[in-house]
């Protein structure tokens, strides 16, 4: 039996202590259709941004931008690991993604709204309309709320247009924003908006989800309580309608403190606000984010930079012209929101996308028939939509006339059983795939095929990006060697301009999270000597491509031998009946840790003792009989953040009869206690592993 585990268990079990075994899938390669129309179809990229080109190679992505002043230096290490880019020009982000397009893209959309509910209509927003709307904004914010260049506001909303557009009147002023995702409690937006210093807050009174209108203006008193208590005042609360002609909720209005953000627009109908020229070096927004421990960071991301990184990626990677209907199916309140819906597209006039709510609602097919309505060719999601599309809906993209000519995946490893269903029935084998690995902290991409140049292989992310050149090291900082296969933590040697300033008001934390690990000279202001520390355990193929096992503390070490969960549960997903699998570590006391794999079925499939034998007999034969699991459970669903993340750590600590901690923000609290008491065997038996299963596989361990 397990032994009582110590208290840090969930958090020290390292991912980068683990080797990978994936089995290495074929190539795909991009069809001559796409090459044919790419922007970035041309090898010699790869000498323009050789090492040897850097940093001036990145000249190309900000000579995309439209500058009020050219910058003198390029990239100024003056004050490592703070890197200043493109420093002396001056810019504005609004005017990038807004204004500059009027005279040949003005009756052109910029974005097309689907709300949630299928019998509504769409909303489509010309680039006038938009340089329209931003510019009533911008005159509210800063006449109405005070706000100039330099102060931070807090937005909390949910996916309708009155966020990009709010996002631009910010920019337009230099006003810093920070979005916080919708999804998150009134608590988490009050520490935000706390840490962030805003007094002003940004908000929607309701949205749509999963076919409810949700009261979103009651999260809006909570997080000014919270804040308060905090000790940060928040004055004023600007509230968007969800509905023009009535309040979607019957939250009172705080005299003094709340205003109806319609009321207030229509006031100033017309009104223009001539955009305020930035330092590049400005901060653009606020990105908070999760670390290991403490409180979340902002990631703090800089003008110039950031839109120079956004704007080159989203023309070579996404392969964005102004022609395509571009999908992201992600939430502007996440770093892939703000890259690539907002800045990145619309700084290339780009047409998007912008859809209200859940991707299976009301069925399996909605994304599709957007899809084929608007015309979509570009699309962008996460591996869990896809595995979740795939798990309601296997057969539905054949239904609908849609063709994507390039699709991309982002924020988690995806097992080849994924990719190759998103590659064959979603982008009907006609697609190219970008999987892209990067972070909130890097702005945009680091790791992905180019697409009309580089051929895809399932499972890795692809060689690294343009200008940016990783390095995997080992614990002590030895350089693990260049295409062995090996795990090991990675790393990237160069800044770039997309990568953040800092973090908000916390300069020390900066350095220490993401620079002290491999820093040999702390005093160096040699760029080479200051390695940025993903936090990510990877290894690179011989052929160059990185494959990415997952944060450094998703790992499970057993006996010595170090497996990825993702290997783990590509595995379980070769079970023809199971549709997700997360497996976490658990305490053995003769192998360390041994994985727990944790199921949940397809449609129409009861749990069998046969499924969980299939679980473990896939592990043996494509792992290895050290991978076996401790129990294979199989459970109604997967504890999931609201932004569709599997919860592994809250699996892994009731594995080890551990606190969940709270778990109160996670889209589907209840299923935790369902689980819980599954594992504990005072819930219904035969659909969980009891302590017979732990003996029975105990008997039979290797
Ligand atoms: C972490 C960053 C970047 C946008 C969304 C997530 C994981 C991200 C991939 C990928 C494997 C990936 C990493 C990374 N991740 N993309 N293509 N393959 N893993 O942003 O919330 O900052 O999370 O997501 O573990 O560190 P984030």
């Amino acid at each position: 039996m397990a032994q009582a585990p110590g208290k840090r268990l969930a958090t020290e079990v390292s991912e980068a202590e683990i080797a990978v075994h994936w089995k290495e899938e074929r190539y795909y390669h991009p069809p001559a259709r796409f090459i044919a129309q790419a922007n970035l179809a041309d090898p010699a990229v790869n000498e323009r941004f050789s090492v040897e080109r850097f940093p001036e190679c990145f000249r190309e992505y900000a000579d995309l931008l439209t500058w009020d002043r050219y910058w003198h230096t390029t990239l100024d290490t003056s004050e490592a690991p703070f890197w200043k880019w493109f420093v002396g020009g001056r810019l504005n982000a609004c005017f990038n993604c807004v204004d500059r397009h009027l005279a040949q893209y003005g009756n052109k959309a910029a974005f097309i709204f689907v709300p949630e509910p299928e019998d509504a209509p769409h909303e489509v927003i010309t680039y006038r309309e938009l340089f329209t709307r931003v510019n009533e904004v911008a005159w509210v914010l800063r006449e109405v709320a005070g706000l100039r260049a330099g102060d931070r506001v807090t937005l909390h909303m949910p996916m309708t247009p009155e966020l990009p557009v709010t996002m631009l009147a910010c920019a337009r002023l230099g006003v810093i924003h920070s979005v916080v995702f919708g999804g998150f409690s009134g608590e988490a937006c009050g520490i935000r908006a706390a840490d962030s210093g805003s007094r002003v807050l940004v908000t929607m009174d309701g949205y749509y989800r999963n076919g409810n209108v949700l009261d979103h203006k009651a999260q809006a008193d909570i997080a000014v309580r919270t804040a308060e208590q905090e000790g940060q005042q928040i004055d004023k609360v600007l509230i968007w309608r969800r509905f023009r002609d009535r309040p979607a909720s019957d939250t009172p209005l705080r005299p003094g403190r709340d205003y109806v953000m319609n009321e207030l627009v229509s006031q100033h109908a017309g009104k223009i606000v001539e955009p305020v020229s930035m330092d590049a070096l400005a901060p653009l927004f606020l990105m908070y984010t999760s670390g290991t421990t403490g409180r979340p960071k902002g990631c703090q991301h800089g003008t110039g930079g950031y839109l120079s990184y956004v704007a080159g990626t989203s023309k070579y990677i996404q392969d964005i012209h102004p022609t395509d209907v571009y999908w992201c199916f992600a939430d502007i309140g996440w770093i892939t929101g703000h890259s690539y819906i907002v800045y990145g597209p619309l700084a290339l006039a780009a047409t998007g996308v912008l859809y209200e709510g859940v991707p299976t609602y009301p069925d399996a097919g909605r994304p599709w028939r957007i899809a084929e309505r608007l015309g979509v060719n570009i699309f962008h999601t996460s591996p869990t939509t896809i595995r979740m599309l795939r798990k309601v809906g296997p057969e539905e993209p054949r239904k609908y006339r849609y063709r994507f000519k390039c699709m991309t995946t982002v924020g988690e490893p995806i097992e080849p059983e994924a990719w190759i269903w998103y590659h064959e029935v979603v982008g009907r084998g006609e697609a190219v795939i970008t999987d892209t690995w990067w972070q909130t902290e890097n702005g945009g991409f680091l790791c992905s095929t180019k697409p009309a140049l580089d051929a895809m292989k399932p499972g890795s992310a692809g060689p690294a990006m343009p200008g940016i050149y990783p390095v995997i090291y080992d614990e002590d900082g030895r350089e693990i060697p260049p295409g062995s296969n090996k795990a090991g933590n990675i790393c990237i040697r160069n800044p770039w301009p997309g990568i953040m300033q800092t973090i908000w008001g916390d300069r020390d934390r900066y350095v220490r999270q993401y620079y002290a690990k491999y820093c040999k000279n702390k005093n160096s202001k040699d760029w080479r000597d200051w390695p940025y520390f993903a936090g990510d355990g990877a290894m690179q193929a011989a052929d160059g491509y990185y494959r990415i096992l997952g944060r450094v503390d998703d790992v499970i070490n057993v006996a010595g031998h170090r497996l990825g969960t993702k290997e783990l549960e590509s595995a379980c997903l070769t079970v023809p009946e199971v549709a997700e699998a997360a497996v976490v570590p658990v305490v053995d006391e003769l192998k360390g840790r041994v994985p727990d794999v944790y199921v949940s079925l397809r449609p129409g499939v009861n749990p069998s003792d046969a499924i969980r034998d299939k679980v473990v007999r896939a592990i043996e034969t494509t792992i290895s009989k050290i991978a076996r699991p401790k129990t294979v459970r199989i459970v109604p669903d997967m504890p999931k953040t609201r932004s569709g993340k599997i919860m592994r750590r809250v699996l892994a600590a009731i594995s080890n009869n551990m606190e969940t901690g709270d778990v109160t923000t996670l889209a589907n609290p209840d299923v935790v206690e369902q689980i819980r008491t599954m594992v504990q065997g005072a819930g219904p038996v035969r659909t969980a592993a009891g302590p017979e299963d732990i003996k029975r596989f105990g008997e039979t361990s290797t």
